[in-house]
């Protein structure tokens, strides 16, 4: 696959000011932070709805406080000033969520307003793999005449959580991260790229209407493991990129052990692994790019570096890319 040529010059992250300790979930649920730490790596989490928010913020509208879409707002702003970005310039925003503010308009409509951006606006859900999608997307619209894609990932996680169920409530929390992309001749582009679904595994995971969230975890994690792990594995063969020269895997942060087993497989170095989720939690569609921006607020990357992004999560749906990372990091 030959390189497309587009650069990521502008990134945000935002999340709400509530953070929830496993000490806190154990007043409302038969666990322990031990249980939790030691199956997921989670030790805090951001909520902007539920039992720990004071004062309870208003869903209704959906502009209120705690939202997707102010999360959203928010990060794309700071990603539209790292890039030096004025609001016109971008061709269209990309908004990954699968925890929209309203059924109808996408939340992209909203985010895009609240910008001053008129280029276009659409919302992706692919669920936890969304982010990844969205990637895929973006790179799709730069090397087809946009000049550039504000893509955000954001997420209020805890509007889908019954917090009384401890199979699933530990686990995920509210945030969103955002990149500008740019089309490019120089260094930088998406090399290859591979997605995939399960449909018939859409009972593993699900949250449906006015009800809590459904997991069956262990199955997710094995599925998602094997998943995932194909599908990084085809990437890097269409890249012709081994393994050992990935200098950053950017994993959807779903829990520290499924990162860790999918990097061992794939045979990434557990140092090699972006990882943010000790204080996110799991935050879908936003754990990329948390996890992206966390590592260059580090200076993890440079110009000429090759990165991994993969998500995975309900469908199920999975996906991975094989990035040249060219920002002016
Ligand atoms: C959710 C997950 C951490 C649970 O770990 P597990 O090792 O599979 O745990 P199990 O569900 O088999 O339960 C093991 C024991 O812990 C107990 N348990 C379950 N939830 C618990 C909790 N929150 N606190 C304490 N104990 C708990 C179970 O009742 C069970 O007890 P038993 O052995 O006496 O029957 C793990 O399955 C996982 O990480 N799955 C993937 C989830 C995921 O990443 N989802 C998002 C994908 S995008």
């Amino acid at each position: 696959m030959s390189e497309r040529g587009c650069v990521i010059t502008g990134w945000g992250t935002a999340l709400p000011p509530t953070v929830v300790t496993n000490a806190d979930l154990e007043t409302l649920l038969d666990t322990s932070d031990e249980w939790i730490v030691e199956r997921s790596g989670v030790r805090t989490r951001r909520a902007a709805t539920g039992p720990f928010v004071r004062p309870a913020p208003a869903l209704h509208p959906p502009s209120g406080v705690g939202t997707t879409a102010t999360l959203a707002i928010e990060a794309g702003r700071q990603a539209l000033d790292v890039a030096r970005t004025a609001a016109d310039e971008i061709s269209v925003v990309v908004l990954c969520t699968t925890t929209p503010d309203q059924l109808m308009p996408a939340t992209s409509s909203a985010v895009a307003g609240a910008l001053g951006i008129g280029g276009g606006a659409v919302d992706v859900n692919a669920a936890c793999a969304g982010f990844t999608y969205g990637l895929i997307t973006a790179a799709g619209m730069l090397s087809t005449g946009a000049r550039k894609v504000l893509l955000i990932g954001a997420e209020t996680m805890t509007r889908t959580l019954n917090w009384n169920d401890r199979t699933n409530a530990f686990l995920f929390g509210d945030g969103a991260g955002a990149v500008v992309l740019e089309a490019v001749n120089g260094v930088g582009s998406l090399l290859a790229w591979d997605a995939g679904v399960d449909g018939s595994l859409v009972d593993l995971l699900y949250v449906d209407h006015g009800d809590g969230m459904v997991m069956r975890g262990r199955e997710v994690f094995r599925r998602a493991v094997r998943a995932t792990v194909d599908s990084i594995n085809s990437a890097l063969a269409q890249a012709k990129v081994g393994a050992e020269e990935i200098s950053l895997f950017v994993p959807h942060q779903a829990n520290q052990r499924i990162m860790e087993a999918i990097a061992e497989r794939v045979g990434i170095p557990n140092e090699r692994i972006a990882t943010v989720v000790e204080s996110t939690g799991n935050t879908s569609s936003a754990s990329i790019p948390l996890a992206l921006a966390d590592s260059i607020a580090r200076g993890r990357l440079g110009a000429g570096d090759l990165v991994v992004f993969a998500g995975f999560g309900a469908g199920m749906t999975w996906a991975s890319a094989v990035w040249r990372w060219g920002g002016p990091v």
